[in-house]
């Protein structure tokens, strides 16, 4: 090791995030994002102006996060200290993760480095272990993104296995796709939330669907509110101006219900009771207070991650490195990014 210590370049760009973070032996020295504002006026991420703003931003957002984490050091002797490029191999928008999959090749290669290539969604659980309160393994991850939905028993760092998913919307879709039937801009996920604040959860009453083991389901929830809300404004047009509060109130106490639901299901299962929350939507205030709440009425030991390292970063691209790293698990130059993936 150059210094005796573990240094990760991480970089993300699975989506509309570009990212760039700096892990020493474990510890996350900065954490850069750029978000891109561009996909709010189409309602929804445009993949092509995605890739367009990923290679605007790249070059910026990995020299602030190198520059922050040593700042009175050059770059090029702060290159020199780096062991690794982590980056984001998959699942994702294809045009996106191809550039910073480029990127980190191109940087391992001109720094005689290896490549460590991520799995995102492994990485949603890992940013758990970011903190000094870590969970024990093994634990179990309750994953909430905008892309998926997903219960995971995490073994160690390495090992995880998922054993519960949505089949259809992810839970951070039901979130943005009830917004957007509101009237809301995209993402719409943190302004249900913000309006939830005031609003009377049990105003309106939406129904659980009942999905057989650990899976979810979303998509008939945004069927009914569909309907419900048509119902209503052909009543009254200004239906939802009058009771949006209570409307999103009523929406996230649904989907958090959902949720929890299963989770709750998934510890019984499986007799673990170190539980963490991951993704995106673990950003909500609801399903945090809840997720709280049921921890101590079941005695869980309850992890949310730090709210930057909820939603899309490169702090746990990182991480995962660091881990995959002293694994010895490295990719070679060859390796492409994958839209979809298993794991
Ligand atoms: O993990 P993430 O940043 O990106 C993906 O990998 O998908 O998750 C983004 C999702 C979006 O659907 C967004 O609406 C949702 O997380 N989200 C929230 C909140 N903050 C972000 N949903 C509900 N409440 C929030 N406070
Ligand atoms: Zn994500």
């Amino acid at each position: 090791m150059k210094s005796g210590k573990i240094t990760i370049l991480g970089i993300e760009s699975s989506c509309d995030e570009t990212a760039a973070s700096v892990c020493i032996d474990g510890k996350i020295f900065s954490n850069i994002i750029a978000n891109q504002s561009v996909h709010e006026q189409y309602g929804g991420v445009v993949p092509e102006l995605a890739s367009r703003a990923h290679i605007q931003n790249i070059v910026p957002v990995v020299n602030t996060a190198l520059q922050t984490s040593f700042p009175s050091a050059n770059l090029h002797n702060i290159l020199k200290t780096v062991n690794a490029i982590a980056f984001t191999q998959a699942p994702g928008l294809i045009g996106s993760l191809l550039v910073g999959s480029q990127f980190a090749k191109s940087l391992a290669l001109s720094l005689n480095i290896p490549l460590v290539g991520v799995h995102h969604m492994q990485a949603h659980v890992l940013a758990n272990m970011i903190d000094d309160q870590k969970p024990s393994f093994p634990f179990l991850c309750l994953t909430v993104s905008g892309g998926h939905t997903q219960i995971v028993v995490c073994d160690s760092p390495l090992v995880m296995k998922v054993i519960g998913e949505s089949i259809d919307d992810a839970a951070g879709e039901a979130f943005d796709k009830s917004a957007k039937l509101l009237g809301l801009p995209y993402p719409g996920g943190p302004l249900i939330d913000k309006y939830a604040q005031t609003g009377n959860p049990d105003r309106f009453t939406f129904p659980e669907p009942q999905i057989p083991g650990l899976n979810f389901s979303f998509s008939g929830l945004k069927t009914s509110i569909l309907y419900f809300l048509e119902e209503q404004r052909s009543n009254n047009e200004n239906f939802i101006e009058h009771n949006l509060a209570d409307i999103c109130a009523s929406i996230q106490q649904r989907i958090v219900t959902i949720l929890l639901n299963k989770l709750k299901k998934a510890s019984l299962q499986t007799g673990i009771k170190d539980i963490c929350l991951a993704g995106g939507v673990s950003a909500n205030s609801g399903l945090r207070k809840r997720f709280e709440e049921m921890g101590k009425k079941y005695q869980w030991n309850t992890f949310i991650p730090e709210f930057q390292y909820c939603t899309d970063n490169a702090a746990m691209i990182a991480i995962t490195g660091y881990y995959k790293f002293k694994a010895n698990e490295f990719s070679d130059l060859s390796v492409s990014p994958t839209a979809r993936a298993e794991w």
